[in-house]
């Protein structure tokens, strides 16, 4: 199954894909999850410490690798490259192992995907396609907001749009413009997750607007989660509520495949 996470800035998206990933892995499934924001650090979310082990460089940054498999130095615009580089290793070369699932930071998606064309452009979107087309496991991708880069060829292979909204307006206008936009792109299940609710009340606002069915979790504002953002820890060790919440949206996941 192959799962995108998405909404707008700061709604909790990394949060979700890594309490999701860690429960995946939990219950034994092949998980590889993918961090596709620059400034993401799905890393530590699912508990790995850079301190400790090292920053884990983005695909994006192995210029040798870019220039052996496109042909070209990366950064060089309008020359000859290969558009279709062999990618089928990466993930075997470059992941790293945590906590029962393999993590790989790609770099920045958003402009590959929207046709700037440069070697390392032509790298990450073929990286993007052999993960979406390819692998035989649950893959869960980590994007900024902006579905819209999506390529059509790449989206249909989506199973999954997971669409992270809070309660406010704006949040539920992009979440709604994001949702509009995956159907046109015939991406096949596409769900709501509400994050950061702090009551019943909002609570009934927020399915009055989205629909009770569109809504596949929902997750209460959650302190601890702050807190474990804080000191760089998972909130999936350290939130037993938002664990417990992860195994409800597992669930929700498995009976929509
Ligand atoms: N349920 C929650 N309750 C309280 N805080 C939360 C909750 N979910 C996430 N947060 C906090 O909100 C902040 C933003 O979360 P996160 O980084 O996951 O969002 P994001 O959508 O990935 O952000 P960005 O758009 O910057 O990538 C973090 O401090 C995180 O700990
Ligand atoms: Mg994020």
């Amino acid at each position: 199954m192959k799962i995108a996470i998405t909404g707008k800035g700061g709604v909790g998206k990394t949060t979700i894909c890594a309490l999701l990933a860690r429960e995946l892995a939990g219950q034994g499934k092949r998980v590889l999850a993918i961090d596709a924001d620059p400034n993401g650090n799905l890393a530590g979310a699912i508990g790995y410490d850079e301190d400790a082990s090292g920053r884990i460089k983005p695909l994006i940054e192995e210029k040798d690798l870019v220039e052996e498999r496109t042909g070209a130095k990366p950064g060089s615009m309008g020359g000859y490259f290969v558009l279709n580089p062999k990618v089928d290793d990466l993930v075997e070369r470059f992941s790293v192992e945590i906590k029962g699932l393999r993590l790989m930071v790609t770099g920045e998606l958003k402009e590959a995907l929207g046709g700037c064309y440069c070697p390392e452009n032509a790298l990450l979107r073929s990286f993007l396609r052999h993960l979406m087309v390819d692998r035989d496991e649950w893959v869960i991708l980590d994007m900024e907001a902006g579905f819209e880069h999506l390529t059509r060829g790449t989206a249909e292979s989506v199973g999954m749009l997971l669409v992270v909204v809070e309660p406010g307006l704006r949040a539920m206008k992009t979440a709604e413009k994001i949702a509009s936009l995956a159907r046109q792109l015939h991406i096949r299940k596409v769900g709501y997750i509400v994050n950061k609710v702090h009551s019943e009340g909002q609570e009934k606002r927020v399915v009055e607007k989205l629909g009770r069915d569109a809504i596949w979790a929902t997750i209460p504002f959650d302190f601890q989660a702050l807190e474990a953002d804080l000191s760089g820890s998972s909130p999936y060790d350290e939130c037993q509520e938002m664990r417990k919440t992860s195994r409800d949206l597992v669930k929700r996941l498995m009976c929509e495949c």
